[in-house]
């Protein structure tokens, strides 16, 4: 399993040095098969010394360096030995309005320097109403152009409608849609949304599910290690 961590825009520099200290001693007991993940804020990026967790940027922006004020290049990602991103993650489609081509545009520049890609998929509740059919057609239009068959790809699916708002998909809500996916690729598929210490067992054992991408509930180290614990079925 994969069992990863979105800070998105929470924690600082010093908090984040303080959580992975402790989740990295706490993970000691994980199995051995499990990744832990965490993507940190930007200006929490460094070299860490950690036995358990492998950390990842929250986005890139697809050139080595250069004129592109605000955004965080490979050179400045490389330089913490950062070999792992999250591109097409929902806040970044839905708030920031980024375009299916300029996220092909970064998908193509991070697997060409061999990142492992976490790939973010989902539908808004306009579409999931709609039903499976209109879903596989929304997901497939953020597929396009993406090379499936990358090999350090994984895939997450996240309906919109599930991320930070409490509301978690349905384990056969969740099992149609991966095995949909799976159809598609041959890489692992982590659901997120609303994933916490109580439904992370049951998400985590169904079909199709090869992990989970964590935002709220991984804020707190001692809360996201449950999860972990859920994974490796550590009472
Ligand atoms: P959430 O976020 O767990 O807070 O719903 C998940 C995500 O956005 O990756």
């Amino acid at each position: 399993m994969i069992i990863a961590g979105n800070f998105k825009a929470n924690h600082t520099r010093a908090s984040t040095a303080e959580y992975l200290s402790a989740l990295d001693s706490l993970s000691d007991q994980k199995k051995e098969e499990d990744s832990i993940v965490i993507f940190p804020p930007f200006t929490a990026l460094d070299n860490y010394n950690l036995k358990n967790i492998k950390i990842g940027a929250q986005n890139g922006y697809p050139a080595e360096k250069g004129s592109y004020t605000g955004e965080i290049c490979l050179e400045a990602l490389s330089e913490f030995d950062i070999d792992t991103i999250l591109i097409g993650h929902s806040e970044r489609r839905h708030i920031l309005k980024e375009p299916q081509d300029f996220i092909v545009r970064k998908y193509e520049f991070f697997k060409r320097n061999n990142f492992n890609i976490f790939y973010c998929v989902g539908e808004p509740i306009e579409i999931r109403q709609k039903g499976i059919e209109s879903v596989m057609n929304y997901i497939d239009k953020q597929l396009e152009n993406i090379d499936v068959g990358y090999q350090n790809l994984v895939i997450a699916y996240e309906p919109v409608w599930a991320i930070g708002t409490g509301l978690t998909a349905s384990v056969e809500d969740i099992e149609e849609v991966h095995k949909a996916i799976r159809e598609r690729v041959e890489t692992p598929i982590l659901y997120g949304g609303s994933v916490n210490a109580s439904n992370a067992a049951d998400i985590l054992n169904s079909s199709f599910v090869d992990g989970v991408l964590v935002g709220g509930a991984s804020l707190v180290a001692e809360e996201f290690y449950k999860i972990i614990k859920a994974s490796a079925n550590i009472s």
